[in-house]
């Protein structure tokens, strides 16, 4: 008889995805020569220049050399790493024996220590990897400390990596950190564009994640308490990045955001901040911000319900509105916090000329259709035009446009 393939394998686990354990608050990474400990003493760190220079790799090694952790530091991450820059990692990470990877920076370090610790463990390259599940044996033992607001990588499978100018993502449960520390002492040195453009990304994984197809109570609840933390936070971690309370909520509102769309997924939005990426090098976050209003308006007459749920976790008075009111005050409440942080809302503003709006939705429709299957509502290139123009006007309904 076949064995019964437990439900872990048979998509379940989908819906319970998290990192095994979470430690978060300020000095919170104080404790990660701790948790090396539980696994062994030889440590692969995985980060980039950046966040070295920034002083944050010495606070994770100071914690190593006071357990006599063993540790070797990669700092080798590009920005939005590409196969190329995966490839020296899988080397790095086979060199020596290492007892655990510990990811250290925003999401393309936390997303090359995932890198790291599966191709530690597994024969091959990696481009064999992309898709889903496709990792054969467990990985090292993974600790993830994000130093952005963000990607939230830290409570996610995914491992996303440039192909060309395409975006191609490694899923696998071998990914999934054992610890994730968020802590948001390791936040404060964020200067404010940084600040606001990893901010509405987080925002964008909570907003799409109770959008999409695949939403669930379990990704919904995280996504209400994200979407409350960021209107509380963003705004003043933007204007003072020392306010070590708006980035402890920052901090955990991207959390809780990856580890909503970890269990959902995200949709339009990050589809149409691709397109950005691979037509015009926008950065990730800033692409996913122009989308969202726009992106919410698109699905506002399928999904006002969720909409009516975002209004609320902004902390609006939706009582006694109906759904649609409800939903158009969530779309002005995410429109004026982009604004309130000084990101561009339309195409325009950001220079990307008239003309490459049917490039485009063509990219979009063409090599993004993964995101798009999760999208409540169906989109066709002819739809892809229509938001793209609305972007590049800066034409909100629900503000009047
Ligand atoms: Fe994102």
């Amino acid at each position: 008889m076949k064995e019964k393939v437990p439900p872990y394998f048979e998509g379940v686990y989908e819906y319970i995805s998290m990192p095994r354990r979470l430690l978060f608050g300020p000095d919170s990474v104080k404790n990660v020569g701790k948790e090396v400990k539980r696994f062994g003493n030889r440590a692969l760190i995985v980060t980039d220049e950046g966040v070295q220079r920034a002083g944050l790799v010495s606070k994770v090694t100071d914690a190593l050399l006071t357990e006599g952790v063993e540790f070797y530091v990669f700092n080798g991450v590009k920005m939005e790493p590409d196969l190329e820059n995966a490839r020296v990692v899988a080397k790095t990470s086979r060199e020596r024996d290492y007892d655990v990877v510990i990811g250290v920076g925003g999401g393309s370090c936390l997303d090359m220590a995932k890198v790291a610790t599966v191709m530690a463990t597994n024969e091959g390259d990696v481009e064999e990897y992309f898709g889903d599940e496709l990792v054969k044996r467990p990985g090292l033992p993974l600790i993830l400390i994000p130093t952005t607001s963000g990607s939230g990588s830290e409570a996610t499978r995914g491992s996303v990596i440039s192909v060309g100018d395409i975006k191609k993502v490694i899923f696998s449960r071998w990914m999934i950190a054992e610890v994730a520390i968020v802590d948001p002492m390791m936040t404060l040195t964020m200067p404010p564009k940084l600040t606001a453009i990893t901010g509405i990304d987080a925002l964008s994984h909570a907003v799409e994640s109770t959008l999409s197809k695949r939403s669930n109570i379990v990704s919904s609840a995280l996504a209400r308490e994200s979407i409350k933390l960021v209107s509380e936070g963003l705004e003043a971690a933007y204007r003072n990045g020392k306010d070590v309370n708006a980035r402890y909520r920052m901090a955990i509102a991207a959390t809780l955001a990856g580890a909503s769309f970890a269990n959902s997924s995200v949709i339009l939005g990050h589809g149409i901040s691709y397109a950005l990426g691979t037509l015009f090098h926008v950065p990730h976050g800033l692409g996913c911000g122009i989308a969202l209003p726009y992106v919410m308006e698109y699905n506002m007459q399928v999904r006002a319900d969720a909409l009516r749920d975002v209004a609320a976790s902004f902390g609006l008075n939706v009582w006694g509105l109906d759904d649609l009111e409800a939903a158009k005050m969530a779309v002005r409440a995410t429109a004026n916090l982009i604004k309130n942080v000084e990101l561009p809302i339309s195409l325009k503003e950001m220079g990307i000329p008239r003309e490459a709006v049917p490039e485009l939705a063509n990219v979009l429709v063409s090599k993004y259709q993964r995101l798009l299957n999760n999208n409540p509502c169906e989109v066709t290139y002819e739809d892809a035009n229509r938001i793209f123009m609305r972007m590049w006007e800066g034409r909100l309904e629900s503000l009047g446009g």
